[in-house]
């Protein structure tokens, strides 16, 4: 379950309501090449996305030796959270030995993120394309869709259906692999472990997915905006890809904005842009009396008000020690008190660890009691003094990196917000 909503006004009024899915829009200044024409209102059909070139194998569509070089021209990177460059990825799998697998990685567990909910609704043929594309580029025989949201599940079984009837070859190599939301349940290796039968939590590594994942094969575990760009740049190749974005991020990205701001909602953007402009210029302005940000989503820690300089592009975000992760930007204004922010993501925290690691159990519990005490007034400056020395030493610990997000958050919310402290 997604156990707490966003804060306060999320999306466009849409929030967590499982029946309601966020509107998107494109950067006034961009070719769109998710959120096109015709898109935001609804599912792009087959016979739309086949006048847009989707299903035609095109110019790189046919050789894998020529599909890995194009995605490493294309300088892509992952859109999960970790931003790793797609072609290094792929060309793991592809080494791997015998037949391989490929899932599309849908679950979006992330609270501030709507983004793969919006793609997979309303270009659903684009992501089975890209599935497709990636199972002949790293030669894997079978093809999994991972999802959690009804709405998701809905539209690409629709999708699926509907390409059963044009080519039905290749409808069939596809699956469909559902999954009760979690958190950690989009982690790469709980959705090998789900895919084949178990339990959606993390196992521990290594073996990695690209070594060892579903059927024991090699598997290639791709976020669903990934695959989607993926097929977009084996159409139009490397260097149209490329005329939007950095050198080292190149490519538009799908960000979910929230928070205070006039529009918030999910948004196609060239990278390179500042926090601050994304605001302005597709999120309708930040509200009066913004004091920082919710960077990268519920995982990603806040940044303060200095954060609206930062450029969105993988490394700036990185130098600046925060992180784009999923591309979920959340503007915290006068009504979010940073240690009650802080106190409800770390209660949610604590409610979504997988209870496997000794240490994640201890420590979310931990810092969601200490910053619970802080907001509720009872709090002292010892607590600020812990929550800090927790930042970083429960930093890389445990089986999954879930642990690393409430350690990010006690870690980034004591630096900027000491002054919100008690201070005996
Ligand atoms: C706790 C946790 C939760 C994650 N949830 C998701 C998710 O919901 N969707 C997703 O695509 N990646 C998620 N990831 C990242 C995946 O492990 C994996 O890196 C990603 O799917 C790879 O896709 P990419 O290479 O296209 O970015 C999560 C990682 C962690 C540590």
């Amino acid at each position: 379950m997604i156990t707490a909503p966003p804060l306060h006004r999320s999306v466009a009024g849409h929030g967590t309501d499982q029946d309601t899915l966020p509107r998107a829009a494109a950067h006034p200044a961009i070719h769109p090449r998710l959120v096109v024409p015709g898109s935001e209102d609804g599912p792009l059909g087959l016979a739309a996305e086949r006048a847009l070139g989707t299903y035609d194998k095109g110019r790189y569509g046919t050789d894998p030796a020529l599909l890995m070089d194009t995605l490493e021209a294309s300088g892509l990177r992952g859109r999960g959270g970790a931003a790793f460059p797609a072609h290094i990825k792929w060309r793991g799998v592809a080494a791997g030995d015998g037949p391989r697998v490929v899932v599309a990685n849908g679950e979006e567990g992330e609270p501030a993120s709507f983004k793969d909910r919006w793609l997979l609704t309303h270009r659903p043929h684009l992501v089975l394309d890209g599935l497709l594309l990636a199972a002949r580029t790293v030669g894997a025989g079978r093809a999994v869709v991972y999802l959690s949201h009804p709405l998701t599940v809905a539209a690409v079984r629709t999708a699926l259906a509907e390409l059963a009837e044009h080519d039905a070859e290749s409808a069939a190599r596809i699956e469909i692999h559902t999954v009760e939301p979690t958190y950690v349940a989009g982690e790469e290796s709980a959705v090998c472990q789900s895919v084949n039968g178990g339990p959606a939590l993390p196992t521990a590594k290594p073996p990695r997915p690209h070594e060892c994942g579903v059927d024991g094969r090699p598997t290639l575990v791709s976020n669903v905006e990934t695959v989607a760009h993926a097929a977009w740049i084996s159409r139009h190749g490397a260097d149209a890809y490329r005329t939007e974005g950095t050198r080292t991020s190149p490519g538009t990205m799908l960000v979910t904005l929230s928070g205070a701001c006039a529009r918030p909602g999910v948004y196609e953007v060239p990278l390179g842009l500042t926090v601050g402009s994304l605001f302005a210029e597709v999120g309708g302005g930040l509200n009066d009396g913004v004091h920082g940000f919710l960077m990268g989503g519920w995982f990603g820690g806040v940044v303060g008000l200095e954060g609206t300089g930062t450029t969105v592009c993988y490394d700036a975000m990185r130098a600046a020690g925060s992180g784009l992760g999923c591309g979920a930007v959340t503007a915290l204004g006068p009504d979010d008190d940073p240690l009650r922010v802080a106190a409800r993501i770390a209660a949610w925290y604590a409610d979504e660890s997988a209870a496997q690691c000794g240490v994640c159990v201890n420590g979310t519990k931990a810092i969601r009691d200490t910053f619970a005490r802080l907001a509720d007034g009872t709090g002292s400056a010892a607590d600020h003094t812990r929550l800090a020395r927790w930042g970083l030493t429960l930093s890389g610990r445990g089986a999954c990196s879930f642990l690393d997000g409430a350690a990010t958050l006690a870690r980034t919310t004591t630096a900027v917000y000491s002054a919100s402290f008690p201070t005996s």
